[in-house]
């Protein structure tokens, strides 16, 4: 995939970035509420969003009409510090109006076969997800779907991720059939440590991020590979 196909956003840093995707965020809640009267969006796990969540919390949104699901989540016991629900829980959910039946978590402390079947049929009360919000690991995954993992290619709604090189390696991951049929789909992406990975995105290789067709690329300057911006 080539610079010119990528839908690319480069912002000066990540604080900058976090705050015009969350502006983001909360303009297409309003427009699919106004449209459907309702908005569902999967959130991105990791570190990188934290900052994103915590400007989003202090935004207008009919949080009532929002249905928010998890791209994925770490096998872990419920409320462990590690998982993407207890941050998204810590730097957004608690804060905001969300009724609890809003807010679908995924219960991988279940077991990844276990809560892979029961997401996939929460999941299948809807036609698709609104929106998408989506990390890149340095070794160029998204969601909890690795390079040369048999989950990444499967077709699966919800796939169970094992052997996972980012730990732990039992996970639990949205598939990329659900990641590409989203409506909207954003990276979050910041750091020098992923310039390598945005490098050879740039310079085309398949890495599980650029599998992800038509997303919106949020980039900050310490991780894009390009001085001249
Ligand atoms: C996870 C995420 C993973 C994350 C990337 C980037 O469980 O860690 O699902 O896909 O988004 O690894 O992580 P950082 O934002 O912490 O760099």
């Amino acid at each position: 995939m080539s610079e010119y196909q990528l839908s690319l956003t480069v912002h000066e840093d990540q604080a900058a970035l976090s705050l015009a995707v969350a502006r983001q965020i909360a303009k297409s809640a309003k427009q699919a509420i106004a449209a459907r009267g309702s908005f569902s969006i999967a959130l991105a796990g990791g570190d990188t969003p934290r900052r994103c969540y915590e400007y989003l919390r202090e935004l207008p949104v009919d949080w009532a009409s929002v249905q928010v699901f998890f791209g994925d989540e770490r096998c872990l016991p419920a409320g462990e510090a590690q998982r993407n629900d207890t941050m998204a829980y810590e730097s957004l959910l608690k804060h905001v109006a969300i009724p609890v039946q809003n807010v679908h978590r995924i219960h991988a402390e279940l077991g990844a076969i276990a809560a892979a079947d029961l997401y996939a049929a929460e999941l299948s009360q809807i036609d698709r997800l609104d929106m998408v919000l989506l990390g890149m690991g340095e070794d160029g995954h998204t969601a909890s779907l690795f390079p040369g993992n048999a989950a990444t290619g499967s077709l699966s709604p919800v796939v169970a991720v094992f052997d996972a090189p980012k730990p732990p390696p039992e996970r639990v991951s949205l598939g990329m059939s659900t990641l590409n049929a989203a409506h909207e789909k954003l990276f979050l992406i910041t750091g020098a440590g992923k310039r390598e990975p945005l490098g050879r995105i740039k310079q085309g290789s398949l890495l599980p991020a650029a599998q992800i067709i038509g997303a919106e690329w949020h980039v900050d300057r310490a991780a894009w590979p390009d001085e001249q911006i």
